[in-house]
């Protein structure tokens, strides 16, 4: 149990593709540096990168905006979980669970203090993932719609001045599939947190200035 205003340090947050779960963990980070954040998407694209057994595995399912199969994802976050520095700073966790059995899964695992639902409209975060692009050297996001680097061709938090890039699942026919993957899913697992009194929702629509300050109130920084 999370005492009274004391901050929480387990978070998930869930909202579907393109809800800013990634861009939001970076400015919470801002303010708890120690924090380890858990993204299962990034996981996997690393993998990918390294060409790593897991990395293409996983390809198969995330080129058409499927689910990894539930014995490869839980396992990957659960070896994050149990390390001694994440039981110790705590953890956001971006992309987990997916479904009611990665839920099931993650409450053997550890309880978390909070669990914010993202809320958000299919249309605009179709137009936000289109327009999304990133650091490949840092993985900072940005946004060709609402947030581009101060100074074009030029990351702002690492200085790099690698071609940015998109990607590869980014396309409208993935995201729709993705997008119809996580409203599958995402009936059950609201009851469950909702059950155990931790679900809290924040409106995802509004500026990212807003929505940073409403996810900064819940979770009481
Ligand atoms: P994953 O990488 O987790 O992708 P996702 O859930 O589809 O979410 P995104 O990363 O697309 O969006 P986001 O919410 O982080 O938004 P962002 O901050 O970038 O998963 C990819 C794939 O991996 C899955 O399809 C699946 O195959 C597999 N996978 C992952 N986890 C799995 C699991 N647990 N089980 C099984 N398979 C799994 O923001 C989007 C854009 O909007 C950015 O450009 C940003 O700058 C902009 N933006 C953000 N907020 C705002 C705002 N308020 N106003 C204006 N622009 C904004």
């Amino acid at each position: 149990m999370t005492e009274k205003n004391s901050i929480p340090k387990k978070i998930i947050l869930f909202g579907p593709p393109g809800s800013g779960k990634g861009t939001l963990t970076e400015l919470i980070k801002k303010i708890l540096p120690e924090i380890f954040h858990i993204s299962t998407g990034d996981i996997l694209r690393e993998n990918l990168s390294r060409n790593t057994p897991l990395g293409l595995n996983a390809k198969v399912y995330m080129d058409k905006g499927e689910l990894v199969p539930d014995e490869i994802v839980i396992n990957m976050v659960k070896e994050r979980l149990e390390r001694e520095d994440v039981k110790d700073n705590g953890y956001i966790l971006d992309g987990f669970p997916r479904n009611i059995e990665q839920a099931r899964a993650l409450t053997e695992i550890t309880r978390a203090d909070i669990f914010i639902h993202m809320v958000i409209d299919k249309d605009i975060v179709i137009k936000r993932i289109l327009g999304r692009y990133s650091c490949p050297h840092c993985g900072k996001i940005y946004n060709k719609y609402s947030l581009n680097p101060k100074y074009e061709g030029i990351c702002d938090d690492c200085g790099s001045e690698i071609e940015f890039k998109q990607r590869s699942d980014d396309k409208e026919e993935t995201i729709l599939n993705r997008m119809d993957v996580f409203e599958q899913n995402a009936k059950p697992i609201l009851e469950y947190y909702s059950t155990m009194g931790i679900l809290r929702k924040s409106d995802a629509t509004r500026t990212l200035e807003l929505t940073r300050e409403e996810i900064e109130g819940l979770i009481d920084l």
